[in-house]
């Protein structure tokens, strides 16, 4: 019997040094639904996220990931996970939550790669109320009316700073049940891992980054509702003068349609339609090798630009002086 700890990936927060058009593209352009907004923050959610948010947007001087939240699936849950975070030495303690979001108090910690997390149990589920309201019973709000009609999120990569990371990263996330379910490699190296907690092809990757800087992401992810949702996107980018970075692809990994643009603050944006549903028990993580399959991991067809594989760049003199501190105290890098 495996008891999961984990039930899904609920937030991320995202930093841009242009909040104004950053919030034009995911609300405008993405079509997400703003629901609250709290000093320089904003807080965002698709037509079918379960919780009040999924996106949290901070101003700050540089692009990048600030914080990931995930669900345990019980409150035993969540004490047991921080006995495990905390036996590896990367705790970072309770913060008082978003109760105003829905959101009750959560453990933060720091991920091997750099990058900080947080689990919570007390989450409310949301629902729109008024017009918006949808008559479908299980889907939360009404689907917007505007833009490509991001779904929900759906996972996102993040970057290791070197493989030891990237190891200490994958088995801290094993010990709090998450699935993996491909590997890629080149030869001997490991590059990158794709799993999930909550059943899909993945929720989350994790892969080495050249750059060397910790906490870094590469990309975050929303799903579409239709393949030719990601046609109309790519349709909508062009004329709207946003970067395509890559596709409409078909990915080999996790077997499903994508297309990545830069959004204005910075950070690379994918949206993805289909993948496959595993909760094989048993299951032996698919490996890709760069040196037989080539990219055909990333495009079995299409094509990326070379902007995509520096992800949401931050450079070194950017990084977030209270992340930096964090990362030492924790890391020593
Ligand atoms: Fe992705």
């Amino acid at each position: 019997m495996v008891n999961k700890l984990i039930s899904q990936l609920a937030s991320v927060e995202i930093l841009t040094p242009k909040l104004d058009d950053t919030l034009w593209f995911f609300k405008d352009v993405l079509g997400l639904y703003e629901v609250g907004r709290k000093d320089r923050s904003v807080y965002l959610r698709g037509w079918e996220d379960w919780y009040a948010y999924s996106l949290k947007i901070t101003e700050a001087s540089t692009s990048g990931v600030k914080e990931i939240t995930w669900r345990t699936y019980s409150e035993e849950d969540l004490y047991t996970a921080i006995k495990i975070i905390e036996s590896k030495g990367l705790g970072l303690g309770w913060d008082n939550g978003e109760p105003d979001m829905g959101v009750g108090k959560g453990y933060k910690f720091m991920l091997p790669t750099g990058q900080v997390g947080k689990l919570v149990w007390e989450m409310k589920l949301w629902r729109a109320s008024g017009n918006l309201r949808s008559g479908y019973r299980a889907r939360p709000i009404k689907k917007p009316l505007q833009g490509v009609q991001a779904k929900d999120l759906a996972h996102l990569f993040v970057f290791a700073f070197d493989s030891n990371s990237l190891k200490s990263a994958v088995d801290l996330f094993k010990s709090l049940t998450w699935h993996v379910t491909e590997i890629l490699k080149n030869g001997d190296q490991i590059l990158t891992y794709w799993g999930a907690f909550n059943g899909t092809a993945h929720d989350m990757a994790i892969g080495l980054d050249p750059s060397g800087i910790p906490g870094r992401l590469n990309h975050l992810t929303f799903n579409v509702d239709y393949a030719d949702d990601i046609l109309r996107a790519a349709d909508l980018y062009s004329d709207y003068d946003l970067e395509i970075v890559g596709g409409p692809i078909r990915h080999g990994i996790t077997d499903s349609h994508s297309l990545y643009v830069k959004e204005p603050g910075g950070n690379l944006i994918e949206l993805l339609h289909g993948g496959y549903i595993n909760v094989v028990p048993d299951w032996e993580p698919v490996v890709w090798d760069t040196k037989e399959d080539e990219n055909r991991w990333l495009y079995y067809w299409g094509h990326v630009k070379e902007a995509f594989w520096d992800g949401s760049p931050v450079p070194k003199d950017k990084v977030d002086p209270e992340l930096r501190e964090l990362i030492r105290q924790k890391l020593g890098k």
